[in-house]
């Protein structure tokens, strides 16, 4: 019989690009003749019934190049208990949704995994600043806060070099180290410390590799830690007690997460998309797409989540041997 109806949520921490994959998803779906069902607000909305019927494509107008999501999102406990699933997926059957698709990262990948466990058919696309998406190689957003966050190292390696200073840069990354290791090697930093290598996140040691790097003739030190790993102005303000070297911790915060999408994440959330929108014509469902080895494949959602993301070693001996 086909599919009719497509419902569509962001949640999660939002992604530069996620509206430009909601633009193509809906245009995609229009030009086959498929419903679309706006939900707003990611599972919380709906839980809420929070849900439009998209009219037409001016529904997505102008927003190719805008930053966040139209659609909002949020994270909801609710939709983490029995009754939450319960009442989502009788929120799906009630307004005829046949396929959900969940635009999002880690987190929205098992809520709709749960979803499907209540019989919802459902489609996810990864999109997080943290690309620790273990089933894809690229995530939606990345691309644009590592873009955000090097030209903050860059501003402050200005003045770090200036005062002659150790600068401490915290960025984000939930659990993961990829956006530290890849602004790490993109703005030059000279030390990164990310959770998947932990046991350099001590002071006695750092405060010394601050100190080696001045004998080597370096002027300053740029030092990228990824979040979570500890309290980053109490670590400045012991590396400078033990090394005589004054010590800045800057903490990058949400602006990572804002900002006009690159060209890169506007071209992979469209190719994302509308990849997604044939995926459910083909009626392939509970599938999680993936950018694997430069293309686009699906593999079964349970198995995707079940996957764990390896940080690249050999990018992390590069970065050694390169700072
Ligand atoms: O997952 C994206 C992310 O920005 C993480 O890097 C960060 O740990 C988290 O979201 C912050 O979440 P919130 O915006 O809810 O504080």
């Amino acid at each position: 019989m086909g599919i009719r109806t497509i419902g569509l949520l962001t949640s999660g921490g939002d992604a530069p690009g996620m509206n430009a994959c909601i633009r193509a998803i809906v245009r995609s779906a229009l030009v086959k003749g498929l419903k679309i069902k706006a939900i707003r607000r990611g599972y919380q909305g709906l839980l809420n019934g929070d849900i439009v019927d998209v009219e037409n494509r001016k529904f997505v107008a102008e927003i190719i190049h805008e930053g966040g999501t139209i659609l909002h999102t949020a994270r909801s406990k609710e939709f983490t208990t029995q009754e939450g699933l319960m009442k989502a997926a009788a929120m799906c059957r009630g307004h005829e949704i046949d396929c959900l698709i969940s635009i999002g990262g880690d987190g929205t990948y098992r809520g709709a995994y749960d979803l499907s466990n209540y019989g919802i058919k459902v489609l996810c696309i990864p999109a997080t600043i943290d690309l620790d998406v273990a089933s894809s190689d690229y995530t939606i957003g990345f691309d644009t806060a590592l873009t955000t966050i090097t030209d903050a190292v860059g501003k402050l390696r200005d003045t770090s070099s200036s005062h002659e200073r150790c600068s401490i840069i915290e960025v984000m990354g939930r659990r993961s180290g990829f956006l530290a290791l890849w602004c790490g090697m993109a703005g030059g930093a000279d030390i990164v410390i990310i959770p998947e290598k932990g046991e350099e996140y001590n002071s006695d040691l750092l405060a010394q590799r601050v100190l080696n790097n001045k004998m080597i003739g370096k002027t300053h030190t740029i030092m990228v830690i990824s979040e979570g790993m500890g309290d980053n102005i109490e670590l400045a303000r012991q590396i400078e007690e033990k090394s005589g070297i004054e010590t800045r911790t800057t903490i990058l915060g949400h602006i990572q997460r804002g900002g006009h999408p690159t060209a890169y994440d506007r071209v992979q959330a469209s190719m994302m998309g509308g990849i997604a929108i044939e995926i459910a014509m083909e009626e392939r469902f509970n599938r999680a797409l993936c950018f694997k080895d430069g293309k686009y494949i699906d593999i079964d959602l349970g198995e995707a989540i079940s996957m764990k993301k390896e940080i690249n070693n050999t990018m992390w001996d590069i970065l050694h041997l390169t700072v």
